[in-house]
């Protein structure tokens, strides 16, 4: 068993095959990958990152008062997120392990500060984060979901109020959203959230780092953090634009009394008592103390100047897609590039991209809104924008000569055994997808959500299977 050897191995070869696994990783740096990773390119900062992870990486979040240097650091942490994103004093928050968990802990907070209500729900845009939907499938709240214009994605306020009932114990937007990178119109919502009594939780998990330094850039931000009135809880991720490693996020909530029922206790038991503010109980101090070395080391003008070059990358891509015949680009917010066809498959073009060294994220059709392809734009990204330009140019006139995507007649008759369907569609053993994705993208494009996901999972749980 590879990683549990009958003799054990030397470190140094371990890490040469550490190493070797890796290379077959997507690149983590160098501006070509714009999904899933954060690169400020920063030189020495992923070993300050390390060292100070390795100081601290046996340390227990369990019991803070057993390691208090892990508290001291949260509690830095924690204001140094309230005092970018508008709280007052009675700020009070918490580092989690990303954004996911931040949503599950607002919405469990949510919920559980209304016992009264028997049927809790949740509204949102439809274009909220798929992770509030998986916090209402754990905690069984219901989700409300609201249309969004089909050629702007952007919620309509009036239609959110509306959708406020008396069993709504939550309504969440985003600033941004992942998906076009675009900011709902939050006081607005947040308003209509006071009125009715209801919290309401601000996603900005992607952007919430990067927004405040693009306001003080001159951007037009408009207000979205916890100085709006009717915003009670503000969550961001450390590991998204704070440029920190995987495994933190902060949830903020305007004060104590919204934070309470987030805690879980229990001392019905002969151990000891388990007072836990997020859902880990026993966690690494290595996240944390990384993060609180990132932020220390960069510091507020060190942001300040990533968040110029992010804004100036995002510019300059934006306008290599709109110079290209047929895409059109979604009016830029953020640091994302999202951009649409109707005439170039964007599959393909997002083959011929992956060709050419950089990888994009295709995004689905949903209802009317129409598929796309998303860029997450960091500040790695800045000296690449040329090149990227160059190679879209040639990737587009690829992706128009090969035409769109054709799927194979009978493919939806697979579509019981995924098994059969992943023999079909060329997926091949031990993990390895085909290199062009096109065709299964338009399969998946195609296919309606609930088909998507019963796909996506038995695919996945095909792929996690351990080697015997
Ligand atoms: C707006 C938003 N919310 C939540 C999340 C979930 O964050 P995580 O992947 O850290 O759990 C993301 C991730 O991209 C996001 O963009």
């Amino acid at each position: 068993m590879r990683a549990l050897p009958a003799q054990g191995i030397a470190a140094n070869e371990v890490l040469r095959e550490l190493a070797a696994l890796r290379e077959h990783d997507l690149p983590t740096h160098g501006g070509r990958l714009f999904a899933y990773v954060y690169d400020p390119a920063l030189d020495g900062l992923d070993e300050l990152a390390a060292a100070a992870y390795a100081m601290s990486s046996h340390v227990n979040g369990l019991d803070p008062t057993a390691f208090p240097s892990l508290l001291a650091m949260e509690n830095d942490l924690v204001a140094a997120a309230a005092h970018t994103l508008g709280g007052p004093p009675s700020t009070v928050g918490s580092v989690t392990s990303g954004g996911t968990e931040s949503l599950i802990l607002a919405v469990k907070a949510a919920r559980d500060a209304r016992p009264d209500i028997a049927e809790p729900r949740l509204v949102m845009p439809v274009t909220a984060h798929a992770a509030l939907a998986k916090a209402g499938a754990y905690l069984r709240v219901a989700l409300d979901t609201v249309p969004v214009d089909p050629s702007t994605f952007r919620v309509d306020p009036a239609a959110m109020a509306a959708a406020i009932g008396p069993s709504t114990v939550l309504v969440a937007c985003s600033a941004p959203s992942y998906a076009h990178g675009l900011i709902d119109p939050i006081a607005d919502i947040a308003g209509a959230a006071l009125a009715a009594g209801v919290r309401c939780h601000v996603d900005a998990c992607f952007g919430g780092w990067t927004l405040p330094y693009l306001r003080r850039l001159g951007e037009p931000v408009p207000p979205f953090d916890l100085s709006v009135p009717g915003v009670t809880s503000i969550s961001v991720d450390l590991h998204k634009y704070a440029y920190t490693p995987k495994g933190v996020s902060i949830l903020l909530h305007r004060d104590e009394a919204l934070r309470a029922p987030q805690y879980f206790g229990y001392a019905d038991w002969p151990g000891y008592t388990m007072v836990n503010p997020v859902v880990s109980s026993t966690r690494s101090g290595g996240p944390i103390a990384a993060a609180w070395a990132t932020l220390r080391h960069i510091g507020d003008d060190g942001y300040l100047s990533l968040a110029t070059r992010t804004r100036d990358a995002t510019r300059a891509i934006a306008a290599a897609v709109a110079s290209v015949e047929d895409l059109t680009v979604v009016p830029v917010e953020s640091t994302v590039v999202a951009f649409m066809s109707t005439t170039v498959d964007l599959f393909v073009l997002a083959d011929e991209l992956a060709a050419r060294g950089w990888h994009t994220q295709p995004q689905f059709r949903h209802g009317n809104i129409p598929p796309s392809v998303h860029l997450t734009v960091t500040a790695a990204v800045a000296p690449r924008v040329q090149d990227f330009a160059t190679d879209l140019t040639a990737a587009v006139k690829a992706a128009r000569a090969l035409g769109p995507v054709e799927l194979p007649p009978g493919i939806f008759e697979l579509l019981g055994s995924v098994e059969d369907l992943a023999g079909a569609l060329g997926l091949g053993a031990g993990g390895k997808l085909p290199d062009r994705m096109a065709l299964i993208n338009t399969l998946l494009n195609t296919a309606p959500p609930e088909v998507r996901e019963r796909l996506l999972i038995s695919f996945l749980s095909l792929l996690q299977r351990p080697a015997w």
